[in-house]
């Protein structure tokens, strides 16, 4: 008999009905019961309609009982969402005037979040994307730094706040508003709060595309943003150091416990790209965030080189992608944005 994990990949095959993308990364697969009787698979089809849920039943039954070892096949649906969605659910709102909103998180602290975070809302602005960028960690914020700070902050009449502007990119950061005197407020809940808030307080206009820079860590802050803003998708940046099944998981299990779609990993500071020879250097043993992501159901969404213009890029406040967008990785960046462009686009026109 296979084991759930053998069935997973298994299935991975199956495309959904009219997209090229298979029905497991597309968080349709909610469990997988094997037990000497028969394997029973479980299926999330809360949106589909019947006849498309027809024709993937049909295929997840032609395909699992294919597999050697296997004696009959159940299929089950899974309608009512878990009692922590529905929660979820019912509290998320959309921001007024945004398509879409992207989180960035990670299980671990200085794997590049924000550095990742800052260049691809600057690559998803360069494709088009009317896109802006909201530093929403508290403690270690650097996406002011980034972008170069000091500027002076601007309120309207009606007391909403009004985002700085750099390279086209409108951006905002917790960092701007906490004064050398002021930290000892940033607690807890209160940050929690101010957090998601905040975000709906800032006048955005219209926008494609808003990046979160998430806190680091998978914990209760990160979660009560994840389920008080209706996020389009959720990116979760790791590095082959930090790397480990269970840290991947975590992001992965936080997105998919509020019902958000992971749009998918990024394996940060993954090779060394030499700025003398150009060429790449294996520095350590890369490629588990492929494999990881692979093993978890979602998509990989590609690999980024240690390099020194992004770190310079960064610590000059002209982040890559604006100061040099046809450098390689700015490449890189521009790929993955791209393949998130048309994940979203499908996906806002999914049935
Ligand atoms: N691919 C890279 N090549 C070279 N330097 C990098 C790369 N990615 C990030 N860095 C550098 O590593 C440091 C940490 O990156 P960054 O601040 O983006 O991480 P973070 O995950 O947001 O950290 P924190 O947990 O503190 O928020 C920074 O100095 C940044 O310039
Ligand atoms: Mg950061």
């Amino acid at each position: 008999m296979p084991s759930p994990q053998e069935i997973l990949n298994q299935l991975k095959s199956i495309k959904y009905p009219g997209f090229s993308r298979d029905i497991v990364s597309f968080g349709l697969i909610k469990d997988i019961e094997v037990a000497t009787a028969g394997v029973t698979v479980i299926l999330t089809a809360a949106s589909a309609k019947p006849e498309v849920l027809e024709e993937i039943s049909a295929a997840v039954r032609r395909t699992v009982a294919a597999m050697p070892g296997v004696p009959a096949v159940r299929i089950e649906l899974a309608e009512a969402p878990s009692p922590r969605m529905a929660a979820a659910a019912l509290h998320r709102r959309p921001i007024p005037g945004i398509r879409h909103v992207i989180a960035v998180a990670s299980g671990k602290g200085g794997v590049g979040k924000s550095t990742v975070a800052v260049n691809l809302a600057l690559a998803l602005q360069a494709l088009g994307w009317r896109t802006g960028l909201m530093d929403a960690d508290v403690y270690g914020p650097s996406v002011a730094m980034m972008v170069g700070a000091g500027a002076q902050i601007h309120v309207t009449q009606e007391r909403r706040i009004v985002p700085l502007q750099r390279a086209g990119l409108r951006y905002i950061s917790m960092a701007l508003f906490i004064g050398d005197d002021a930290p000892i407020i940033w607690r807890g809940p209160m940050v929690t709060k101010l957090e998601s808030e905040f975000l709906f307080n800032v006048e955005w206009g219209e926008l494609d595309a808003l990046v979160l820079d998430l806190p680091p860590g998978t914990g209760d802050a990160q979660l009560t943003i994840t389920q008080r803003v209706a996020l389009a998708g959720g990116v979760i940046v790791t590095t082959p150091q930090a790397i480990a099944l269970q840290d991947v998981k975590r992001g992965v299990t936080m997105f998919q416990e509020v019902g958000v779609p992971v749009l998918g990993v990024i394996e940060n500071m993954s090779y060394h790209l030499c700025r003398k020879c150009g060429r790449r250097h294996e520095i350590f043993a890369h490629g588990g965030g492929a494999h990881y992501a692979s093993e978890l159901g979602v998509p990989f969404l590609g690999e980024l080189p240690f390099t020194h213009e992004l770190r310079e890029g960064a610590d000059t406040a002209t982040p890559l992608v604006a100061a040099r967008p046809d450098h390689p990785v700015s490449e890189i960046f521009l790929g993955i944005a791209s393949d998130i462009v048309a994940r979203l686009n499908r996906s806002s026109t999914a049935p």
